[in-house]
């Protein structure tokens, strides 16, 4: 149907050929000489409008009550102008094929229903408008993605997603524990069957690989190795949080692109998340009009307009401490109080990008040391690290980053501070051994990707099968 309606003349050049539409019926208005059948095929947000006479063959299956809604479709004939102000041309019909039944039972009616039900439909809700749209601009971003990075000789690297080390060192990995049955069947375990040592521990040594493993949280670390002898590489892969967070920014499944700059500081590593940013905006603006105007309309007002401007316009970068002062001068009463050292809340960040910048995205960098984790670079003050997040609006942190402490002792005696056993990060002080230099990269929340450049609310409805606490369905 794109490849119809998608083009410029919206099917004009096409009036008087023959063709073949598959897909699912959206709406069927039987009227007494000739039926009105709305067929979708994914492919675009623009339905085909099909026009069938009782001379169409297969017609029987229309006046049996057979075709409905939710129902899948051949139906072959001629492209014809249209009669009606809502399409250029329509579909009139010689032959129907009713491939697949649709159950009366079908939860997705025509009338508008809510996110939070089609939730509980994730299996059936890429046939909506809205989650069609999503998911092609999803795609449409991935593919954006690849190409920035490509085009600016960065190579992809596939980090491991089940790995021994905690990136972030925040306590947030699921563990993967897979014992080997004696019998070298593998089998479910329950927890209280895993075999103990004297005092009560797990042993490790009857399990799959001899430690604790974890899902990963980031391929950061992986990424480094490779940028330390490829130069610029990024990753692009799933990662796993374990946080019991329940808000729309936090999924306990996100995909994550990581990349990675050798010979690079934090000013690079801002140039470079800036440009990005840009690059796959316009992407979207260029390439995904039609459903883009249906956010416009639908979902978010003026999202055109705001992403246009972040495509062109430059970003606001302030340090830290800068930050502190504007939300302490801010006339807002915020829920968590703010002084120099603190964490920055959701409030907090889409305070600055929001109101205090006028919706830009915003650059905050050197942050303190104490609530960053350990791999960043020191800066001369000794309070603050090399580190950088970038905010927008409605989404609030969308990229973290930082320019690595690439610094043997620096490095090792950060670990030292924060209780970190050195002797599980060996692999990753070789690194600083061996012809380090200094590097920098970011990680961006693909979903929170997503939520910006849809005006998609909730990150549950930025993927199409989202993971949240007490919740692992389809
Ligand atoms: O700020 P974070 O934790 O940084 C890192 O993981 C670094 N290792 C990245 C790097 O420098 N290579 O996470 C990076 C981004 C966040 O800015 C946010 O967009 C997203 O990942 N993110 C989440 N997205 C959805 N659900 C969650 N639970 C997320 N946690 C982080
Ligand atoms: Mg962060």
């Amino acid at each position: 149907i794109a490849e119809i309606k998608g083009k410029p003349d919206e099917g004009l050049g096409r009036v008087g050929q023959s063709i073949a539409v598959m897909g699912w019926v959206r709406t069927l208005r039987v009227q007494s000489s000739v039926t009105f059948m709305e067929v979708n095929d994914g492919s675009c947000l623009s339905n085909m409008q099909c026009v069938l006479g009782s001379e169409v063959e297969g017609y029987d299956q229309v006046e049996s009550g057979s075709v409905s809604t939710g129902a899948s479709v051949w139906v072959q004939g001629e492209v014809v102008p249209s009669q009606g102000s809502k399409q250029k041309v329509e579909l009139k019909v010689k032959k129907i094929v009713l491939l697949g039944k649709s159950d009366p039972s079908y939860p997705i009616q025509k009338k508008r229903v809510s996110k939070e039900f089609l939730r509980t439909k994730a299996h059936l809700r890429p046939r909506t408008n809205t989650f069609g749209a999503v998911a092609r601009v999803r795609n449409a971003l991935a593919f954006a993605t690849h190409k920035f990075f490509q085009e600016n000789g960065f190579v992809w690297v596939s980090s491991p997603i089940i790995t021994a080390s905690d990136c972030e060192g925040a306590g947030e990995q699921f563990c993967v524990t897979t014992l080997i049955p004696s019998s070298g069947e593998t089998t479910d375990t329950p927890l209280d069957t895993i075999p103990k040592t004297n005092n009560g521990l797990i042993d490790w040594s009857q399990d799959f690989f001899g430690k604790p493993a974890f899902l990963t949280v980031s391929g950061q670390l992986n990424g480094e190795t490779y940028a330390t002898a490829l130069s610029d590489i990024y990753t692009f892969g799933p990662t796993f949080r374990a946080e019991n967070s329940n808000t729309s920014r936090h999924l306990a499944e996100f995909w994550m692109i990581e990349p990675e700059l050798a010979f690079a500081d934090l000013d690079d590593d801002m140039a470079c998340a800036t440009a990005y940013l840009q690059y796959v905006v316009r992407h979207i603006l260029d390439n995904c009009k039609e459903d883009m105007e249906f956010f416009n309309t639908w979902i978010e007002k003026g999202i055109i307009d705001r992403l246009s401007n972040v495509a062109e316009k430059d970003f606001v970068q302030l340090t830290y401490t800068d930050a502190v002062e504007l939300l302490l001068k801010a006339k807002k009463k915020f829920e968590f109080p703010v002084k120099w050292g603190c964490d920055l809340q959701s409030e907090h960040e889409r305070y600055i990008t929001e109101e205090a910048f006028g919706g830009c995205p915003v650059v905050v960098r050197d942050y303190p040391k104490d609530i960053k984790a350990f791999y960043m670079r020191q800066n001369d003050d000794g309070k603050t690290v090399a580190a950088m997040d970038m905010l927008v609006p409605r989404v609030g942190e969308l990229i973290g980053g930082s320019q690595r402490e690439e610094r043997l002792d620096y490095l090792e005696a950060r670990l030292d501070s924060l209780n970190l056993n050195k002797d599980s990060y060996w692999w990753y002080l070789d690194l600083r051994r061996y012809g380090s230099v200094p590097h920098a990269g970011f990680g961006l929340g693909f979903e929170r990707l997503v939520q910006f450049a849809t005006g998609i609310d909730n990150i549950r409805d930025a993927i199409p099968f989202p993971r949240t606490p007490g919740s692992a369905e389809f």
